[in-house]
């Protein structure tokens, strides 16, 4: 069976674009694939995070995993910092990287413009090897994410065949999945930037908004001047990542979307959303107030840290003899 591997960063809440980006497809192609799914807290400690607020986003994201669809009896959730192969790999792969790669990752680009390069933590930059890691340990086929991990990706698939080359083949070149519609969920305050847990409270929506709030973000979502509704990123950014969202939450096209909305106002489409959202959004909040403090979660954390243990050490062992490391 083909293998998926894909993460969550417990950085701060979850928001609807991971759920649409990434979750939902978790869910989606959990019953094809031999699946794991992790929660990176070692990509969180990249920038300074509490300790008591990591540890609980840690299982308040395993639990929404669970409760927004994904099987623990079909798949296997697990944290990542359980199993001290990612780091290992991570060095080792570090050192058949090259600066000029991780130069070119847009995400430390955009990092450091913003913020100048003097506060950011090396682990920061040296990022795309740590998710590199994460893949390749498991022999992943298949990695399904959202648009802004594209590169991320493709500097894994860069390494993957460098070490071959150069050992002898060793790891699975992975594929990525990024969905055609909902890859990029944008703030529904200024919606030509990506919707992320550490911008705009008003423009982004979490999977645990009370309705109430989630009614109040779509309604106050930043549109456009005109009335009438229809597809353009270009043009209608704000109208068009409603149309996205809609179009993911109800299972519709975009044309589908378009064509049930062409003579509504802007106030109707937006009700009609929120009134959607909350109907797919109330059932995972349900389920996460189950599951987020029973012993089940640790159970099921508990196999996935001994499932993934078993494939990482395998691999692992591997690779520290195709490099030469050890005695062994
Ligand atoms: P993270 O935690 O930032 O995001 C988790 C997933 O959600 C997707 N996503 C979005 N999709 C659509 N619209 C948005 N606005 C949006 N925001 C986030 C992301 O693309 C991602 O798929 N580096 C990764 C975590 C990671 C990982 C991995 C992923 C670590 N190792 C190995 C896959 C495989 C990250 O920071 O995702």
């Amino acid at each position: 069976m083909k293998r998926i591997f894909s993460g969550v960063k417990p950085s701060g809440d979850l928001t609807l674009g991971n759920y649409i980006g990434a979750i939902s497809n978790f869910t989606k192609l959990q019953h094809d694939y031999d699946c794991l799914f992790c929660v990176v807290d070692l990509h969180a400690i990249t920038v300074p995070q509490d300790r008591q607020e990591l540890k609980k986003r840690v299982k308040d994201i395993a639990a929404l995993y669970i409760a927004c669809g994904i099987d623990p009896n079909k798949t296997h959730i697990f944290v990542q910092s359980e199993v001290p192969s990612h780091t290992q790999l991570a060095w080792i792969l570090e050192c058949h990287t090259y600066i000029g790669e991780l130069n070119r990752m847009t995400q430390f680009k955009d990092k450091a413009q913003k913020l100048g390069t003097d506060g950011l933590s090396s682990g920061l930059y040296t990022y795309p090897v740590l998710m590199a890691a994460d893949i390749l340990l498991y022999d992943a086929d298949l990695v399904p994410v959202g648009e802004d991990q594209k590169q991320h990706v493709e500097i894994t698939r860069d390494i993957a065949i460098r070490f071959n080359n150069r050992y002898g083949e060793t790891f699975v070149v992975p594929e990525h999945f990024i969905p055609k519609v909902g890859a990029r969920i944008m703030d529904l305050q200024e919606p030509t930037k990506k919707m992320s847990k550490s911008e705009n409270d008003k423009g982004c929506i979490l999977l645990l908004d009370e309705p109430s709030i989630i009614r109040k973000k779509i309604m106050s979502a930043v549109t456009d001047s005109e009335t009438q509704i229809y597809y353009d990123p270009q043009k209608k950014p704000g109208i068009s990542n409603l149309i996205s969202i809609y179009a993911i939450i109800t299972n519709k096209t975009i044309d589908e979307v378009v064509e049930e909305f062409k003579d509504a106002n802007y106030g109707t489409f937006k009700k009609a959303l929120a009134d959607k959202l909350i109907e797919r959004i109330l059932p995972i909040q349900e389920r996460f107030k189950d599951i987020r403090n029973s012993k089940e979660l640790d159970d099921i954390l508990d196999a996935g840290r001994d499932y993934a243990m078993h494939l990482a050490t395998r691999k692992i062992n591997k690779v520290m003899k195709k490099v030469g490391l050890g005695r062994h």
